[in-house]
C-alpha cells in the first residue's frame, strides 16, 4: 500500500525561548508537540486522529500538510518528501491538501463576501478563469446544501452550522485529495453535529476525499473513522481499524478515553475498571519518563517508569505502545495479560 499521506519519526518542537534580555536564565525551553509519530494514510481512508486538548493533533495535522515546520523526520503527500519541496511545487499541491478548522467565524474573512471566498481558493491556484469559478461557487453551494444566492452575503449573516457548510465548500472547491478536518464540529450545536458529519460522508463519497478527522470526542469518531490513531503527548499510543479500536481499546489510556464516551450498554458499564482519567496531562516540555503515561496509568509497572514502549502489534488487530503487551522479553508474563473491557 502506498500511503498517500505519511509521516515518519516525525517531531515538531516549539521553542519557546526566554526572551534575548533573560537569556542568563538559561536556553529557551522546547515544547515537544510531536515526539517522533509515523502514521500512514491511504488514499480513500478517514482516519481519526484523538486525545486530550494539548495532546499534539492539531500540530501533527497541520504538519502533514506542511503547514507546520518539521523539527526532525519526514512529511510525505503522494510519495513526495514535503520537507524538501521548493517552494514554488509546495505551493502547486496546497491545492490538493487542505484544512477545515474549528471556528469557522476565524477561517473566513469577515469582509469577504461568500461568493468571493469560495472563488479564492480557485483563483489563488489558477484553477479557473472567475468566469467558469462563479460557475464552480454556484455548484459548490448546490453540494453543501446552501442556496445559490448566498454568494453575495457576508459571513457574519449566517448560523455557525452554514458557516462551517462554506468553510467545508471552501476547502474543497479545489479538488483536493487530502483534507485534514481539526475538531470541525466542536464549535457546533450538538443538533448541527451530525448534519455536518452527514455533509463530510457526502462530500467524502462525491469526491473522493481522504480525510483526517481531529476529534478530542469519541463519540463523534465512532461515526466517521476506518481507523483510529489516539495521540497522547507527542506521540501515538494505539493505532487500529476503527471497530477493533472501539471494540477492545488495547492502551488504558484509550480505554479511559472511551470510558468517559457514553455507551449505551449495561455489560460495557459493569466492566468498566479505570474510571475517568486521573490527573491532568503533563507538560509537553518535561514529558514523563519510560511510558509517558505512566504517572496516570492504573496499570503501570516498574518497567513503565524505565522503559519507552514502541507501538507494536497486539492480538486484537491494531497496535499499541504499552508495555502490557510486550513480546517475551519484555515485561513478566503475569504483568502482560492485557485486560478486555469489551467482552463480558
Ligand atoms: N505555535 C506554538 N508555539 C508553542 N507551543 C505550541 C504552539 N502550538 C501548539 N503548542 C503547544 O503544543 C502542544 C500541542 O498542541 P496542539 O497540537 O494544539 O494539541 P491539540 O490539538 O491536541 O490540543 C500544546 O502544549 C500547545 O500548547
Ligand atoms: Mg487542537
Amino acid at each position: 500500500m502506498s500511503a498517500l499521506s505519511e509521516a515518519i519519526a516525525l517531531k515538531v518542537h516549539y521553542a519557546v525561548g526566554a526572551p534575548a534580555w533573560r537569556s542568563r536564565a538559561g536556553p529557551g525551553r522546547v515544547v515537544r508537540a510531536v515526539d517522533g509519530v509515523d502514521l500512514q494514510i491511504a488514499a480513500g481512508e478517514t482516519v481519526a486522529l484523538v486525545g486530550e486538548s494539548g495532546c499534539g493533533k492539531s500540530t501533527l495535522g497541520r504538519a502533514l500538510l506542511r503547514l507546520e515546520e518539521p523539527t526532525a523526520g519526514v512529511v510525505r503527500f503522494e510519495e513526495r518528501d514535503l520537507t524538501t519541496l521548493s517552494a514554488e511545487h509546495l505551493r502547486q499541491r496546497r491545492a490538493a491538501m487542505r484544512m477545515v478548522f474549528q471556528d469557522p467565524f476565524s477561517s473566513l474573512n469577515p469582509r469577504m463576501r461568500i461568493g468571493e471566498a469560495l472563488a479564492e481558493p480557485l483563483l489563488v491556484h489558477g484553477l479557473c478563469n472567475s468566469r467558469s469559478a462563479r460557475e464552480r461557487v454556484a455548484e459548490m453551494l448546490d453540494v453543501v446544501g446552501l442556496d445559490r444566492r448566498v454568494a453575495a452575503r457576508y459571513p457574519h449573516e449566517f448560523s455557525g452550522g452554514q458557516r462551517q457548510r462554506v468553510a467545508i465548500a471552501r476547502a474543497v472547491i479545489g479538488n483536493p485529495r487530502f483534507v485534514v478536518a481539526d475538531e470541525p464540529l466542536s464549535a457546533l450545536d450538538i443538533s448541527v453535529q451530525a448534519q455536518i458529519l452527514d455533509l463530510f460522508a457526502d462530500l467524502k463519497d462525491r469526491f473522493a476525499l481522504t480525510y483526517l478527522f481531529v476529534s478530542h470526542d469519541l463519540a463523534v469518531v465512532r461515526h466517521v473513522a476506518d481507523r483510529v490513531a489516539v495521540m497522547y503527548l507527542g506521540r501515538i499510543v494505539e493505532m487500529g481499524a476503527a471497530e477493533d479500536v472501539f471494540a477492545r481499546p488495547a492502551h488504558p489510556y484509550t480505554q479511559a478515553l472511551l470510558d468517559a464516551v457514553p455507551v449505551p450498554d449495561p455489560t460495557r458499564e459493569r466492566a468498566r475498571i479505570i474510571g475517568r482519567l486521573q490527573g491532568e496531562l503533563p507538560s509537553p516540555m518535561a514529558p514523563p519518563s519510560g511510558c509517558r503515561f505512566h504517572p496516570r496509568c492504573p496499570r503501570a509497572m516498574s518497567i513503565c517508569q524505565r522503559d519507552d514502549p514502541s507501538l507494536l502489534p497486539v492480538a486484537s488487530g491494531q497496535a499499541v505502545a504499552c508495555w502490557l503487551y510486550a513480546p517475551e522479553g519484555g515485561a513478566p508474563a503475569a504483568e502482560r495479560t492485557p485486560v478486555s473491557l469489551a467482552s463480558p
